[in-house]
């Protein structure tokens, strides 16, 4: 085996759902809804065909996208889920003695993928706004480096960077230096001051925007993520792509979801509504809560993290505990958010006040 994937950390999926006891799974950042009524018949029609290879090309599903985003169709590059396109463009980019950039904490995919590509991960902390550090991350490039993933909004702080600072940053970066706005959860940002990445792209040869189906359009188990990017950057995507990687019943739902968005964002909006309850009830509760634009909210517990964790679980409800730093608790059903927050003033109130 290749020296590089010597200690390569594992990716830790988020904890089920435990069975028995009340149980919500909100470790993984899912959206919470079954499938809508027209997306599943258009995926059950299609898993009649499953004998057949998908269309390589994605092509009906590139075409839906180009319209809706005004992008040219050649800008578009498909791949299973965004962590799979990141990992493609990790492969495009960067090898041994390159360096990759991003904030830490972040996506827990990046140091993984980019241990494989055998580049190194150069990591820039969080500030103590839990925000990235944008100065610092437009510091630390080099001539070595690569890439430069930026998560916006941040995962697991749910934190995003305004535009200004943004563009302050991009303007700093070397054009040879290909920078990743990865945009998983671009849906759930309602602050006017965060940017959408496919505005920056337009002029920006270097800026390769990531999305998904995952998240707000609620298809993470087909696995389908995109890339919005100039060549010669979508052009390395469709050579690095694992032939036929995206099923046809990705595809076809993937458009059905874009066909049924009108409903599918009504759905965001209540987890937006509801991430605010979250927010405020645990304000309340004298937790400190930076400003969520995603579907989840962070806890920086530190020490206690692994028990509230186990609290949490106990109670009926899975988080995703990074441990010594914090949790990450996804925003879902209010019966849901209801518990956990239940959980969150126990805890508060027998752990961390009481001593
Ligand atoms: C920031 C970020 N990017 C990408 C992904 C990957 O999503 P997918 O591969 O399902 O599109 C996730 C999933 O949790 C994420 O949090």
């Amino acid at each position: 085996m290749r020296p590089a994937l010597d200690g390569i950390p594992a990716y830790v999926p988020g904890r089920a759902a435990s069975e028995g006891t009340v149980s919500f799974k909100l470790s993984s950042n899912e959206n919470p809804y079954p499938p809508l009524p027209g997306v599943l018949e258009t995926a059950v029609a299609t898993a009649g065909s499953f004998n057949r290879y998908p269309d390589m090309t994605c092509s009906a599903l590139l075409t839906e996208l180009a319209e809706r985003l005004r992008v040219p169709v050649a800008h578009l590059a498909t791949g299973t889920g965004s962590v799979g396109v990141a990992q493609q463009l990790l492969q495009a980019t960067a090898g041994p003695g390159d360096e990759v950039v991003y904030a830490w904490r972040s996506f827990e995919a990046y140091p993984i993928i980019t241990q494989i590509s055998g580049a190194t991960s150069v990591r820039v902390p969080l500030t103590a706004g839990e925000t990235h550090d944008l100065d610092a991350m437009a510091d630390a490039i080099t001539e070595r480096t690569r890439l430069v993933f930026v998560c916006n909004p941040n995962n697991p702080t749910g934190t995003a960077v305004p535009r200004a600072a943004l563009e302050r940053f991009l303007d700093r970066v070397p054009s040879g230096v290909l920078v990743v706005l990865d945009e998983a959860y671009r849906e759930f940002v309602r602050d006017p001051s965060v940017p959408d990445g496919i505005d920056l792209y337009r002029d920006r040869p270097n800026v390769c925007v990531l999305r998904t189906f995952s998240k707000a359009y609620g298809l993470a188990g087909l696995r389908v993520g995109f890339a919005v990017a100039h060549e010669p950057v979508a052009a390395a995507l469709r050579k690095t792509a694992v032939p036929f990687g995206v099923s046809q019943i990705a595809q076809d739902a993937a458009i059905a979801s874009l066909r049924s968005e009108a409903a599918l964002l009504e759905r965001v909006d209540t987890l937006v509504a509801e991430r605010e309850r979250v927010e405020s009830a645990l304000a309340a509760q004298g937790w400190t809560v930076p400003a969520s634009q995603a579907n989840f909210v962070w806890l920086r517990l530190g020490e206690a993290t692994v028990d509230f964790a186990a609290a949490c679980e106990a109670a009926g409800v899975t988080v995703r505990p990074f441990a010594g730093e914090g949790a990450r608790v996804t925003v879902a059903e209010p019966a849901a958010n209801d518990l956990l927050l239940r959980v969150a003033a126990e805890f508060r109130r027998d752990r961390l006040v009481a001593g």
